[in-house]
């Protein structure tokens, strides 16, 4: 006998089902409410509302777990690839051997642009944002390759645009960079793994040998695989609305590089080292914003701080201040604004307000201290997270297209002006 919730109104009750996931997590199914009761739900920021049954991501808040598939990611971090971790996302299982060199040389065959797409770059100012400029650049792919417009294609077709996608965003990402910083673009070297060729294209120059360091290229590939999919956080939501009107993949992924971009979502880890930045210029004094973090008159957030779902340690902040540390070592870089995250990290956890609210670290308050140390510029920190939620966003878009689910329009509950006749403007 399934499980059932009752719900009264104006005296009648209603039995809606109660639906329960594999790890036991449970939610009442309103899809039929309205037909029954008229009344519908309300929840702002959907912060009690699932949207969808997935197969791809398991987070428990309250544990600190996260799991891409069923592997934690402390595993995945440790022993895999994101190239490998990206197939386990998109495909559902991990590869063979041959199915993973098979999606490795897919991607590098794929991974040159269309040289039209150097003029799109080239109509950039060089104080364009690099997001703005790579989700322009996803978007361009439309016009490239217009067979990917139509979702309802082949499964071949459909994993072509996949592979393609996966295969240009490095190129994008660094081209974005190069227009920034005025030097010419580098074509992508598919001798080179994923992230070596990566690091080639950002910061390689002309007439001058450019080998990336393993060191370098090792840590990218753990800070991408940590971004790779986070459930139905803000930019995944928005590929899977947009994705569900029957838009195309690459319409789908550049709305949501554009929702990543904002400061609280993909967009706080450039403005976590803008804020440590700041507490460092203004002499260190973490105790003065702190009070100014939880004083409700000022704006001031914690950026890097407080998660939607972890009210535990984001176990990705963890694996990310530890790689930090060994990084930092390694080559030889020495932070103060490591020390002072360090500061106010201690400092958060043992302060009541952040205690009583269950504010810990999340992904973002160490990983730009990883990228600034890689040699990354700030405003490319949530191009970086972009490149890692990546595959999230293809296996999420290829999830909700494969259930058939329907396009996605919320309700309202409407409080404006009741009926009223209009007045001609001279009897205002
Ligand atoms: C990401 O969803 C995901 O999974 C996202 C992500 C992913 O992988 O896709 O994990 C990536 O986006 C991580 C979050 C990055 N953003 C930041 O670091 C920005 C700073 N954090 C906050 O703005 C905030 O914590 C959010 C946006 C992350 C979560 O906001 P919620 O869930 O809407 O929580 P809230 O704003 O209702 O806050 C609850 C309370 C409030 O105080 P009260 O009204 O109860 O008195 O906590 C306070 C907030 O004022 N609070 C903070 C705070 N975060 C929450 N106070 C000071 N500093 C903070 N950072």
């Amino acid at each position: 006998m399934s499980k059932t919730a009752e719900l009264k109104i104006d005296g009648k009750t209603y039995t809606l089902p109660i639906i329960e996931g594999s790890e036991n997590e449970q939610a009442f199914d309103v899809s039929k409410l309205r037909g029954d009761t008229s009344v519908i739900t309300l929840d702002p920021g959907f912060k009690n509302t699932g949207s969808t049954k997935s197969a791809i991501t398991f987070l428990d808040g309250e544990k600190g777990i996260l799991r891409y598939r069923g592997y934690s990611i402390e595993e995945l971090a440790e022993k895999s690839s994101f190239i490998e971790v990206a197939y386990l996302l998109i495909y559902g299982n991990l590869p063979n051997p041959e199915e993973l060199q098979a999606f490795q040389n897919d991607i590098k065959y794929h991974t040159l642009v269309h040289e039209d797409i150097k003029k799109i770059l080239e109509g950039f100012p060089s104080n364009a944002h690099p997001m703005g400029v790579l989700s322009s650049l996803v978007t361009s792919l439309t016009a490239f390759y217009p067979e990917s417009l139509d979702p309802n294609r082949s499964s071949e077709a459909v994993n072509m645009s996949i592979i393609r996608i996966i295969a240009k965003m490095p190129t994008f990402a660094a081209w974005a960079y190069k227009n920034e910083v005025g030097h010419p673009v580098n074509y992508p070297d598919n001798k080179l793994d994923y992230c070596s060729n990566f690091l080639k294209m950002m910061f390689a120059l002309p007439a001058a040998d450019y080998d990336a360091d393993p060191v370098i290229a090792n840590a990218l590939d753990k800070l991408l695989i940590l971004h790779a999919d986070h459930e139905q956080n803000c930019s995944t939501s928005t590929v899977r609305i947009v994705g569900s009107s029957q838009a195309s993949l690459y319409a789908s992924i550049s709305a949501g590089i554009n929702a990543l971009w904002g400061p609280l979502h993909g967009g706080a880890n450039s403005a976590v080292i803008e804020m440590l930045e700041n507490i460092k210029k203004d002499g260190g004094d973490t105790k003065k914003w702190m009070a100014k973090a939880k004083d409700k008159e000022d704006p001031f957030r914690l950026m890097g701080f407080g998660h939607r779902v972890y009210k535990n340690f984001d176990p990705r902040a963890k694996i990310i201040k530890k790689a930090a540390d060994e990084v930092l070592d390694k080559l030889g870089v020495k932070d103060p604004v490591l020390d002072i995250a360090k500061g106010l990290e201690y400092e958060a956890l043992n302060d009541e307000y952040f205690v009583e609210r269950k504010l810990y670290p999340n992904v973002d308050f160490y990983s730009g201290i990883i990228y600034r140390a890689l040699g990354i510029p700030v405003d490319m920190f949530t191009v970086m997270f972009a490149l890692g939620r990546l595959p999230g966003w293809i296996a999420q878009w290829k999830e909700m297209r494969e259930n058939r689910e329907p396009i996605g329009r919320p309700r309202q509950i409407y409080v404006g002006e009741n009926v009223r006749p209009y007045t001609p403007v001279d009897k205002r």
